[in-house]
């Protein structure tokens, strides 16, 4: 609110410039905002420095930034603090590189609206740390690859087919809801299982994907998929707890997939 010695000193300097006198409407859309200060408080490690892990505190004016803790993160590197590490890419939940823990949450960066008055900005848990926000993401991408990624089918292929790989618009439909999977690693990282046995558990994020694979239609190698993860560490280690459900900031289901390869398998023996 502009106290009524503001508008008269700038109604006055207006005046004295010739140019019309502003309504209280316009003197009200110019006047500054108070300063709306949020606090992040930031994970800090730098393996070039001999130094233990610690944590900073960046003030920033949300009224001069955008909504989302990646907006904050962006503006406090590039105005504060140069050395502030972290990964983003698309800022618009597609790429899934900006996930980190935020308030004690595993989930997006670029997806999480600022809220209160201060937020805690850790990397994902359980990860080795490269520096400060972000993780070693290796064991998580040889994993991936472990599960074969890719179609797979019997018999020569053919390199220049005739005819598309169809496939029915039911069957299609199955790999809704896994399809989308951005692999954040959010919710493999909110696992307790996975945060003990993530050398040997595979995690819900990957067993998403190797359900995903298992579920097509056009794929030939279900029965060598499934009895690859037939394993009492790569699958069995998910005790249903869901926390993986309940973090993914895609809204996906990894803890229905598991139980959709454990019920296969069940019926496969
Ligand atoms: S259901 Fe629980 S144990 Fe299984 S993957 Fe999800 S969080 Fe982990
Ligand atoms: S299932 Fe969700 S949380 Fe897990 S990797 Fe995929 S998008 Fe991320
Ligand atoms: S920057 Fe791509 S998902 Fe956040």
């Amino acid at each position: 609110m502009l106290t009524q010695t503001a508008r008269t000193l700038a109604r006055r300097a207006f005046q004295a410039q010739g140019a019309r006198a502003l309504s209280s409407a316009e003197l009200k859309f110019q006047a500054p905002k108070k300063p709306n200060i949020h606090h992040f408080k930031i994970y800090r490690w730098d393996p070039d420095q001999n130094q233990k892990p610690y944590v900073s505190t960046y003030p920033v004016d949300m009224n001069d930034c955008g909504p989302m803790v990646l907006d904050a993160l962006i503006k406090i590197k590039n105005e504060q603090d140069s050395t502030v590490t972290f990964r983003r890419s698309c800022r618009e939940g597609i790429c899934g590189s900006c996930a980190m823990n935020i308030d004690g949450g595993n989930t997006l960066a670029c997806l999480k609206e600022v809220e209160g008055d201060t937020t805690k900005v850790y990397p994902l848990p359980h990860m080795y740390v490269v520096k400060d926000l972000v993780p070693d993401m290796s064991n998580f991408y040889d994993q991936y690859k472990s599960i074969k990624p890719w179609l797979q089918q019997k018999g020569p292929t053919d390199p220049s087919p005739k005819e598309e790989n169809k496939q029915s618009i039911e069957d299609r439909k199955k790999l809704d809801g896994m399809y989308e999977c951005i692999l954040c690693a959010c919710c493999s990282t909110s696992c307790p299982s996975y945060w003990w046995n993530s050398d040997r558990y595979l995690g819900p994020a990957v067993l998403m994907q190797a359900f995903r694979w298992i579920d097509d239609s056009r794929d030939e190698f279900t029965k060598e998929r499934l009895e690859d993860l037939d394993d009492a560490f790569k699958l069995y280690r998910c005790h249903t707890i869901m926390n993986c459900t309940k973090t993914c900031p895609k809204h996906l289901n990894p803890g229905k997939a598991i139980a959709h390869i454990k019920k296969k398998i069940a019926t496969m023996h």
